[in-house]
């Protein structure tokens, strides 16, 4: 894509987008005024949150810091689509079908399928048009080392400005759904109070530019990007506070869009309390709210999955009770297929209490709403208690299961017991007390590693097709269908290389992908799983949080430079598998006999 050719267009809103004169309007004028934030001196106190003024806007970037502005800082029109795209030829052909079995099988039309990102790694315009900070614009900027590569995501893929471009693409490959996520902050700048017009209007002209594409909305409303100054007031999702707050949000974004979108994600995978927000930099860089204590930990980790797991609750059931939505709607879950190391009894456990703690955490949805047994035993006080009426609200609060599923892993029960570990909260296994490790019992990889700024991923792509039948028929039984909401790999070194001659053939990437789909096929025509939709993470390269810019895990290669997309052999590997097995978007570029067409959710323009 060549974005600086046509850069400098205006913005200009689709159809009546935007024209809701009751959105006070922050405008940028006065962003950068006055106060001066002492971040240091703001590690035990909160501030309060009752000034929205454009001063306090500027105060909460002012405790960001310097921000990088990207060359190209106003919506880009698009140029054409090339109507062929450079992809792999005779001397190397994509990777051949893994599964004989279902070389022949088709997807049903129902099947819902294309590419994910998520509104930190790829928007960029880090403060554009009256957004406010989230708490991952403060990260890069002020804990220092705690991205690999130092970058941030002030500008990351600047989709923000590039949107009309990647949708254009998007139509252009022939793919029939993108899932993406809203920035809580662009909406609401201080997380709550006044709404944020022009961010608004964005995203209004973003949906009208996807269903201008024929392109399916898969709409993730939070992707880690809390709003800073929801962390100053009170601590962000270790209080409770936060349920009104995301509740807020929620009935605006889904008030205004639910319509032009195909499927809800009140939340990208709640375990997200596990390994990032229950490791921020509290008492140093953020204070220690709540009496989580220095370094957040365990404390933090269970009362942010907590308030997550009431916010889902609480939004679900307004959507279908009070809102009368119809379209799908539950959160995704991020785990891994997990074998036991031994045939003992004690690695048998140990494969148990990881799934309670990945997923039995928060799948109340599929059981009566509370927590697994195993997690309130161990965990004790550190696991609120849910009540009577919660778990209520919890049971039932999802209409299809989402598996963000990348990897596997074995597991075995620690050297000291799982008793002696689940009765020790110094124990270094605890909670979980199973030991996950990707080499085999004979020591053998389970597959090929990917880059080292992902060393958790290891190419297992057989994994799934057992996964999916184990989450719906054993631990889930309740589970009416599940959608793969992601799966994706990062080759290594693919940021050491700086020419697409060298990037473009992905071979893991690729490999990866045809053997993930024929695993899913099979699982569905073979195993009787009712799997319908598999995302591939991602669209492009674009910032892998304390990977930075460095780990990529894009179907297109992205030049953070220039902003070209081209896409890599992956790419076609994906598409050629939808050619093969199901239905190909209106528009494919260079696929010859495209099956069916993408229907247009709703009348263009009526935003
Ligand atoms: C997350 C993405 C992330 C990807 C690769 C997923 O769990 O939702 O944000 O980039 O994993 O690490």
């Amino acid at each position: 894509m060549s974005a600086s050719a046509t850069s400098g267009s205006v913005r200009q809103p689709s159809g009546s987008a935007g024209s809701q004169s009751s959105i006070p309007a922050i405008t940028e004028s006065t962003l950068y005024s006055t106060t001066s934030f002492n971040f240091s001196a703001g590690t035990s106190t909160y501030l309060p949150l009752t000034d929205f003024s454009n001063e306090q806007l500027a105060f909460l970037w002012d405790q960001v810091g310097p921000r990088q502005t990207a060359a190209i800082t106003t919506t880009v029109s698009p140029t054409p689509e090339p109507s062929v795209f450079p992809k792999p030829g005779n001397l190397h052909g994509l990777v051949p079908a893994y599964l004989q079995e279902v070389a022949d099988a088709k997807l049903l039309d129902d099947f819902l399928w294309g590419v994910a990102s998520a509104a930190f790694q790829v928007e960029g315009a880090v403060d554009a048009e009256g957004k406010g900070p989230s708490v991952w614009d403060l990260l890069p900027h002020r804990w220092a080392n705690s991205i690999a590569d130092n970058t941030t995501g002030d500008i990351t893929a600047n989709n923000y400005y590039l949107y009309k471009q990647d949708n254009a693409r998007l139509k252009a490959l022939g793919i029939q759904s993108y899932s993406f996520s809203i920035g809580w902050a662009r909406i609401f700048p201080f997380g709550r109070g006044p709404v944020n017009a022009q961010g608004v209007t964005h995203y209004d002209d973003l949906f009208a530019n996807l269903m201008d594409n024929d392109i399916k909305a898969v709409v993730t409303l939070f992707h880690w990007d809390t709003p800073l100054a929801l962390f100053n007031s009170y601590g962000a999702w270790t209080s409770e506070d936060i349920v009104e707050d995301y509740f807020n949000y929620a009935k605006y974004v889904i008030t205004r869009y639910d319509k032009y979108v195909t499927a809800w994600y009140t939340f990208n995978e709640p375990q997200y309390c596990n390994w990032r927000f229950s490791t921020y930099p509290y008492g140093t860089i953020l204070p220690d709210y709540n009496g989580i204590g220095v370094g957040g930990g365990l404390r933090a980790r269970f009362l942010c999955g907590h308030y997550t797991l009431l916010a889902h609750a609480t939004v679900y059931k307004w959507y279908k009770e009070v809102f009368g939505g119809t379209k799908p709607m539950t959160h995704k879950t991020s785990a891994n297929y997990i074998l036991p190391n031994s045939s003992s009894a004690a690695d048998a456990e140990a494969v148990t209490r990881q799934y309670d703690f990945d997923i039995g955490w928060f799948g109340g949805m599929w059981t009566n709403g509370d927590y697994p047994a195993s997690l309130k035993s161990t965990l004790g006080d550190l696991l609120p208690t849910l009540t009577a009426d919660q778990m209520a609200l919890i049971k039932g609060s999802g209409d299809f299961y989402a598996l963000d599923g990348y990897t596997a892993n074995y597991a075995a029960a620690p050297p000291n017991g799982i008793a002696a570990c689940a009765a020790n909260r110094s124990d270094p296994n605890f909670p979980e007390c199973s030991i996950t490790s990707p080499l085999q019992p004979d020591g053998f990889p389970e597959g090929p590693n990917a880059d080292a700024g992902a060393s958790w991923l290891w190419s297992t792509p057989q994994a799934i097709r057992p996964f999916l039948s184990f989450i719906t028929k054993d631990y889930f039984p309740t589970v009416p269908s599940i959608v793969v909401s992601e799966f994706g790999f990062a080759d290594p070194c693919e940021a050491s290389f700086n020419s697409p001659s060298q990037i473009l053939w992905d071979l893991r990437r690729a490999d990866y992908i045809q053997s993930y789909l024929d695993n899913i096929l099979a699982a569905r025509v073979l195993d009787g799983v009712n799997v319908t939709g598999a995302f591939a993470w991602a669209i492009y390269d674009n910032y892998e949080w304390n990977s930075g810019l460095g780990t990529r895990f894009g179907l297109q290669y992205n030049n953070m430079t220039s902003q070209e997309r081209y896409p890599k052999a992956s790419m076609f590997q994906f598409l050629n598998w939808f050619q093969t097995h199901g239905t190909l978007g209106s528009g494919a570029a260079n696929i010859t006999a495209p099956v069916g067409k993408v229907k247009r959710e709703s009348a263009f323009g009526q935003l």
